[in-house]
């Protein structure tokens, strides 16, 4: 049985009715940028994650990167963050002209290393930018407290953790700014690029919305900073008001598919997922881990299960960041994780079928049938 790595188009027939007429709904209006659908999703959105605003933007890297402008985050200052994430995470903090400064991995969560802030501190220190990765929470007390003891601003990279939690508080709420992306394959994911801060901070919230928007202040045409054009527009907003009803179902589901994966794979030669006992984790990505990667992956492909990498290059390691970036030690934990990670298929509409076919070819490979 062939098992898709994600299923987008599954996800939008589930919906279809309803997406395709808010769809029309917003095409006939002839209102297509900073209307009623992008304030009534930022409401939504915000009231979902608990957050005073929440402010959209054209991409998760524009949510990073104009979180960190709206602070004055620039040259000359460094952000801590990971070197096991997306590159965008990095690149965000590149566009703001700060340099990345890349700490290690935690062996169990796959999250930023809290007993490693004390070594990536330098005058130059700014912020830290904990990423909730593969959808479970960093270990946030520790970042706090650091980060109020240092006079750091903590911005949450959520891009991958919509719905978790640390603690019993959502990720988006902790730090001074949590930064979501809508990108299709995410948790929330729009049809289209798409992102969104959310932060408690009225002054930050509306900073953000104004660099997005040219810059413009309280009057059109009158321009208060030097800003961009970074919009979601109104069919995305359309899209995600109506995903956003179901987004707790679909984390449901993700964390039950987590449970099936938890059950079947139990005996077999793997590291699995943690979800560590103060935490919420979201199962955006699956990842196991195995000595014998490549060949688990290539069996498995053999079978139609398509698994991903996320991700093959860490940041450090990447050719653009051969220089542009600090990394704090050889960094051993992620170094290994880029040799035995691998993401099985793990979203909302996979058949139950399917994950048995998932769970069945890894014991054949297990015991060499
Ligand atoms: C951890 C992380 N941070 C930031 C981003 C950037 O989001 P976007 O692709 O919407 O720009 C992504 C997604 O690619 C991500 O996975």
């Amino acid at each position: 049985m062939d098992v898709p790595y994600v299923d987008l188009a599954a996800s939008y027939s589930g919906l279809k009715q309803e997406i395709d007429s808010a769809v029309a709904e917003v095409l006939a209006s002839g209102a297509y940028v900073l209307g009623k659908n992008v304030a009534g999703f930022e409401g939504e959105f915000a009231e979902w994650v608990g957050s005073r605003h929440a402010v959209t933007v054209g991409s998760g890297t524009d949510a990073i990167f104009l979180t960190l402008k709206a602070l004055g985050v620039g040259a000359g200052d460094e952000v801590i963050t990971v070197s096991h994430t997306a590159v965008n995470s990095a690149l965000a903090i590149s566009m703001a002209g700060a340099t990345p400064v890349l700490v290690d991995i935690d062996p169990e969560t796959f999250c930023l290393q809290t007993h490693a802030l004390e070594a990536a501190l330098s005058n130059s220190t700014r912020a830290i930018m904990p990423v909730h990765l593969y959808g479970h929470p960093v270990d946030m007390d520790p970042v706090l407290e650091f980060a109020s003891a240092n006079g750091l601003a903590v911005i949450e990279d959520c891009a991958q953790a919509h719905g978790a939690a640390y603690r019993g508080r959502n990720v988006g709420t902790m730090g001074r700014a949590g930064c979501f992306s809508f990108y299709p394959t995410k948790n929330l994911g729009a049809c289209g690029d798409g992102g969104a801060v959310t932060t408690d901070d009225p002054e930050l919230a509306a900073r953000i919305h104004s660099l997005a928007n040219c810059g413009q202040g309280e009057e059109r045409y009158r321009n208060v900073y030097k800003g961009g054009v970074s919009r979601l527009d109104e069919l995305q907003a359309a899209i995600l008001r109506v995903k956003l009803r179901s987004l707790d179902s679909w984390t449901a589901r993700r964390r039950q598919v987590a449970a099936v994966y938890v059950d079947g794979l139990a005996d077999i030669d793997l590291i699995l997922p943690v979800e560590k006992e103060w935490a919420r984790h979201v199962y955006h990505l699956y990842v196991i881990r195995s000595e014998r990667r490549e060949e688990l992956q290539g069996f498995l492909a053999d079978r139609g299960i398509q698994t991903l990498v996320h991700y093959p290059v860490p940041v450090h390691m990447q050719p653009a960041y051969s220089e542009g970036a600090r990394t704090v030690g050889a960094l051993p934990v992620t170094v290994k994780a880029m040799d035995t990670i691998l993401s099985l298929p793990c979203f909302p509409e996979i058949t139950d079928e399917q994950l048995a076919a998932v769970v069945r070819a890894i014991g054949e490979f297990q015991s060499g049938s």
